[in-house]
C-alpha cells in the first residue's frame, strides 16, 4: 500500500501534468507554453502559491466520470511581480481545451475573490475553447458568476486580461469587462460567432485571424490595447504594466527614488514647427517631460490621432492623454474620444495622475462622425474628465479650438494647473475659418477679397492665436517655455500629492454611452 506521503505527491505529480505530455507537446508545437509555464514566468521566482490543483469536475454525462483531471483545465493561485501581490487564473488547453466547467469557474470565482479580500490586482490568462460543451447551462452559470464578479471588482482592484488562445463566444465577456486586454498575434483570437456561423448567418467569408485576430482588435474594434509577438512578450507586457499601478482603489502607485536636478530639457525648445499646419510627433513632446524611457503606450494602433498611456515623472506614475498632430492633426472623433476616456477613467478608478497634452484643431466634421455619434462619444471624454478627482494637469503646445479646448481638462473642468507653451492657439476656431464668418460682409465688398480676408486673417490672429486672452483670464495658469515643461511638472504633481477632491453623494454617474 502506498503511503500517504506518496499518494499525494502521485496526485501533485498528475495535476502538473495537466491534460498528459503529449497534449503538452502540442501546445508546444503551436509555439505557446502551458498554463503553469506562464504562470511561473508571469510571477517572481518561488512565489507562486496555487490553490484548487486537486479539483476535479463533477460531470457524469457523455462517460465524463472517466475523463479526470486534477485541477480541471485552470490553475489558480497568487504570488508576486516584483514583489507585488497579485491573483492569477491561466487556463490549461491541455485540458478540455481549457474549457470552461462548473467547477472551473468556481476555481476563478474563489480566486477573484480571494483578490478582492486582499486588495490586489487579478490576471487572467486565458486559452479556452469556451463553455464545456458537456456540461451545458452549468458552465453558462459559471461564466455568469465570473462576469458578474469582474462588475464587481471594477474600480476596486486592476484587472488584466491576457489572451493566449482561442476566447469565442460568451468567455470574451470577462476581459471586455476588465481594464486591459492584451492579445498574442496568431496564436490568439476573441470573436462572439466564430467564421461558420458569420458565414451561415451573413454569408461573409472570414479567417479566424481576419475575423477576431490580435492585428483586428488593435487597429479596427479596439478590443485588444496591446499585442505581443508570442507568449513571452505578452507577460513582459503585463509585469510592465502592473508597475505603474496600485494594488487597489484606496492605494497609491509606488514611487520610484528621484532626486530633483534642474530638468530643464532644451529639446523640447525646436519639437513644435513654426507653421502651425505643420505635423510633428506628440511622443517626441512625451518622451523631452516624462523619466527617460518610461513611456509605456496603451492602444497605441487604435486611433491613432490620440496617444494615451502610462510614464513616470519625478518617479512617480502619471497616466498620459495626448493629441497627436501626426495623425488627423490631432482632431478628436468618435474613436479617439472613447480610447482617452476609458483610459482617463481607468486612471481616475486608481489614483493614477493624470497630465493632458493639447494640440487639437476641434472635432473631425463630417457625416460619418456624427451618423456614429461624435456627440454621444465626444461627451465621454468631456464626462470622464470632469469626473476624474486625480491630480489633473495640462499643457497647451499648440492649438486648443472650439468644443476641444474644453473638453481637453480645460481649467472649466476642473484642471488644477493649465500651462500653455508661447506659440499657443486658444481660440473657437482657426484665425481663416474665423476671418470668413465674421468678416464675410466686408471680405465680400471689397475690391481684392483674397487680400482682405488675408488682411483680417492677421488681425483675428494677432488678437486670438496666441495664449494671452486666456491667461488674463486665468484660464491658463501660466505661459511657460516648452524646456521648462518638465520641470514645472514635476514641481505641479508634487504639490498635488494630497489633493483632496471628492464628487457630489450619488450612486453612481450617467456617462453617456
Ligand atoms: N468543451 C469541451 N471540450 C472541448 C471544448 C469545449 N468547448 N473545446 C475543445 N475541447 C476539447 C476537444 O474535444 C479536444 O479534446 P481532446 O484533447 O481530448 O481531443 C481538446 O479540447 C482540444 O480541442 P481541439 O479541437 O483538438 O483543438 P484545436 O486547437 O484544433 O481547436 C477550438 C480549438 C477551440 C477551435 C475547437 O476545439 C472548438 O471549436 N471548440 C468548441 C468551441 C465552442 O463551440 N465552444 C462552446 C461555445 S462557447
Amino acid at each position: 500500500m502506498k503511503d500517504k506521503k506518496q499518494i499525494l505527491e502521485d496526485k501533485l505529480a498528475q495535476a502538473y501534468l495537466g491534460g498528459g505530455q503529449e497534449r503538452i507537446d502540442k501546445q508546444h508545437a503551436k509555439g505557446k507554453l502551458t498554463a503553469r509555464e506562464r504562470v511561473h514566468f508571469l510571477l517572481d521566482e518561488g512565489s507562486f502559491e496555487e490553490m484548487g490543483a486537486l479539483v476535479t469536475h463533477r460531470t457524469k454525462d457523455f462517460g465524463m466520470e472517466k475523463q479526470v483531471f486534477y485541477g480541471d483545465g485552470v490553475v489558480t493561485g497568487y504570488g508576486t511581480i516584483n514583489g507585488k501581490q497579485v491573483c492569477v487564473f491561466a487556463q490549461d488547453f491541455t485540458v478540455f481545451g481549457g474549457a470552461l466547467s462548473e467547477t472551473h469557474a468556481e476555481k476563478i470565482c474563489k480566486i477573484m475573490d480571494l483578490a478582492m479580500k486582499i486588495g490586489v490586482p487579478v490576471i487572467g490568462l486565458n486559452d479556452s475553447g469556451g463553455a464545456r460543451i458537456q456540461e451545458g447551462v452549468r458552465s453558462l452559470g459559471g461564466y455568469a458568476d465570473i462576469f458578474h464578479r469582474n462588475v464587481m471588482a471594477s474600480g476596486v482592484i486592476p484587472q488584466i486580461s491576457a489572451i493566449m488562445g482561442p476566447c469565442a463566444g460568451g468567455a470574451v465577456y470577462s476581459p471586455a469587462m476588465t481594464d486591459f486586454t492584451l492579445m498574442v498575434e496568431n496564436s490568439s483570437y476573441m470573436f462572439v460567432t466564430g467564421p461558420n456561423v458569420v458565414k451561415t448567418v451573413t454569408n461573409e467569408e472570414v479567417t479566424s485571424e481576419e475575423l477576431g485576430g490580435a492585428s483586428t482588435h488593435a487597429t479596427k474594434s479596439g478590443v485588444t490595447h496591446l499585442t505581443a509577438a508570442n507568449d513571452i512578450q505578452c507577460i513582459n507586457q503585463i509585469k510592465q504594466m502592473v508597475s505603474y499601478m496600485p494594488q487597489n482603489c484606496e492605494d497609491t502607485p509606488a514611487d520610484i527614488p528621484f532626486e530633483m536636478g534642474d530638468e530643464i530639457r532644451e529639446e523640447l525648445e525646436s519639437i513644435v514647427p513654426e507653421n502651425s499646419n505643420q505635423p510633428y510627433d506628440m511622443r517626441h513632446v512625451i518622451d523631452g517631460i516624462i523619466d527617460t524611457d518610461t513611456f509605456f503606450e496603451i492602444h497605441k494602433d487604435y486611433a491613432d490621432n490620440i496617444v494615451v498611456g502610462f510614464a513616470r515623472l519625478g518617479g512617480k506614475s502619471i497616466g498620459i492623454v495626448a493629441n497627436q498632430p501626426m495623425s488627423l492633426a490631432g482632431v478628436l472623433d468618435v474613436d479617439s474620444s472613447k480610447k482617452a476616456a476609458r483610459f482617463t477613467r481607468f486612471c481616475d478608478c486608481f489614483n493614477i495622475p493624470l497630465l493632458v497634452l493639447v494640440d487639437v484643431p476641434g472635432f473631425l466634421p463630417g457625416t460619418d462622425q456624427e451618423w456614429n455619434g461624435i456627440i454621444t462619444n465626444g461627451a465621454k471624454l468631456l464626462y470622464a474628465l470632469s469626473e476624474a478627482t486625480v491630480p489633473k494637469v495640462t499643457v497647451i503646445t499648440r492649438k486648443a479650438y472650439g468644443g476641444a479646448y474644453d473638453v481637453m481638462n480645460s481649467k472649466h473642468i476642473g484642471a488644477d494647473f493649465n500651462y500653455a507653451w508661447p506659440g499657443a492657439e486658444i481660440a473657437v476656431m482657426g484665425a481663416k475659418g474665423a476671418s470668413e464668418i465674421i468678416f464675410r460682409k466686408e471680405i465680400k465688398a471689397a475690391k481684392d477679397p483674397e487680400a482682405k480676408l488675408a488682411e483680417k486673417e492677421a488681425e483675428y490672429a494677432d488678437l486670438f492665436a496666441n495664449p494671452y486672452s486666456a491667461a488674463q483670464r486665468g484660464f491658463i495658469d501660466e505661459v511657460i517655455l516648452p524646456k521648462n515643461t518638465r520641470r514645472k511638472l514635476i514641481k505641479a504633481y508634487s504639490a498635488l500629492q494630497n489633493k483632496v477632491s471628492t464628487l457630489p453623494k450619488k450612486k453612481h454617474g450617467n456617462i453617456p454611452l
